[in-house]
């Protein structure tokens, strides 16, 4: 049987994230991923990163072509009843955002991560996380195989292994399924604003964010059954349009999509987030919907604060660090938790009841007017401490 100090399941930026910083500790750790790094490295997903995501990425040792290529953000813009507000990221917190694309950030982390990453490695099953060592067993060309190590991480996102492993009355779930999805795509045009937009419309929501200068990536609000098929980009050109101010509409530049997608919005939490040598961290533990650009970045932050207790349990044997991570990680993510639900509830289309859409745009008239009201906002865009 191999044996190791931490096996993680999930090559994703939060499985990855938290390889290479014990790596950079003289922690050794495995990482077992079910699909090929293909397969992963092409999943078109976050773009924003918060100041506290590029820093652990620094720290991690992988932050040099993101420092080069990324696109720093010091505001975004609200769009709501023909008026466009903006949020001074920088001037109201003091912080900027970085653009650089999940995609990017999974390509730097697993060419740093090399063979620690066992790609492929199927029928994951966690053996035991409870006795004097943890074990879990995976097949790797049919062949299996069982690790023994200290500890098993679940970085393995909303339907991976690690949570469903977990006896049911030891875990409570907390779970809200919006009433609609994003339909997304990625194109080789410029981006019709140097910012990010964020538009409350009649039609519904829409952003237009982006990857780089020359690449753009745009959503828009649809409902949940909607097939990919009935979206051609011509349609989905207009739709977008249509929920734009004019000015913006006008200067939008369409072209073919290199890829379109429908993503579910929902808000999952589960509590605690560690049972006895297994930790959850990332999407595998919380979900938040999309809009407030919040789902890797709590991942990030998941990261930093276990791989500190994992170094420090390592080094000297203390598990203060590792007691205190599932209280403290929840901490924040119940406070990124309703910052998403807030954003989502204040831009998106519920219902045709118009009382509804009138409190909504008074809200953002509110936003518009009241500094203290955006600063809240921009406190919370550019994410919150890590001991909040
Ligand atoms: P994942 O990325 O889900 O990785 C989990 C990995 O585990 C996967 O590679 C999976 O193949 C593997 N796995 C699963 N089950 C098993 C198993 N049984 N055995 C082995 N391996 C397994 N976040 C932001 O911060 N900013 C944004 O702008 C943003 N935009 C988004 C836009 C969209 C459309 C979507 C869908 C998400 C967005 N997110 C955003 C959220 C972000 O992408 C996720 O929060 C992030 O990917 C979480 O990383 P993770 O490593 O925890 O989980
Ligand atoms: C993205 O660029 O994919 C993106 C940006 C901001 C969000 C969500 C998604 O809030």
């Amino acid at each position: 049987m191999a044996k190791t100090q931490v096996t993680i399941v999930g090559a994703g930026p939060s499985g990855l994230m938290l390889c290479q910083m014990l790596h950079r500790h003289g922690v050794d750790a495995v990482v077992l991923e079910r699909q090929t790094r293909e397969h992963v490295g092409a999943r078109i997903r976050a773009g924003l990163l918060e100041q506290g995501t590029v820093e652990l990425l620094n720290e991690a040792g992988v932050g040099e072509r993101m420092m080069r290529e990324g696109l720093v953000h010091d505001g975004f813009e609200l769009a709501f009843d023909g008026r466009r507000h903006r949020i001074d990221l920088a001037g109201l917190a003091g912080k900027h955002v970085l653009v650089y694309g999940q995609t990017e950030i999974q390509r730097d982390l697993a060419d740093a991560a090399g063979a620690r990453v066992i790609w492929e490695a199927k029928d994951v099953a966690i053996l035991d996380s409870e006795g004097s060592s943890a074990r879990i067993s995976y097949v790797k060309d049919g062949v299996k195989h069982e690790i023994r190590s200290e500890f098993i991480v679940g970085c393995d996102g909303y339907h991976g292994a690690s949570r469903a492993s977990v006896p049911k009355d030891r875990i409570v779930h907390h779970e809200r399924i919006y009433p609609f999805g994003w339909l997304g795509i990625l194109a080789d045009v410029p981006p019709v604003s140097e910012e990010l937009v964020y538009a409350n419309h009649r039609r519904g929501f829409a952003l237009c964010s982006m990857r780089s200068r020359t690449r753009s990536r745009y959503y828009v609000q649809c409902p949940l059954d909607d097939k990919l098929e009935s979206w051609s980009d011509e349609r989905f050109w207009d739709e977008l349009r249509s929920r734009l101010p004019p000015e913006l509409a006008g200067k939008v530049v369409v072209g073919p999509s290199i890829e379109k997608s429908i993503a579910p919005l929902r808000s999952f939490v589960a509590e605690p987030m560690r049972f006895g040598r297994l930790f959850l961290v990332g999407d595998a533990a919380h979900i938040v919907p999309p809009t407030g650009a919040k789902g890797l970045n709590l991942a990030a932050a998941d990261v930093r604060v276990l791989y500190q207790g994992l170094v420090e349990y390592f080094r000297s044997r203390s598990t203060t660090l590792l007691d205190e991570y599932s209280m403290r990680a929840l901490a924040r993510v119940w406070k990124a938790t309703r910052f998403s639900w807030w954003f989502t509830t204040l831009m998106h289309k519920f219902s045709d009841e118009a009382f509804a859409y009138r409190l909504q745009l008074a809200e953002l008239g509110y936003l518009a007017e009241s500094r203290a009201a955006s600063q809240a906002v921009a406190e919370n865009y550019v994410g919150l401490p890590f001991d909040c």
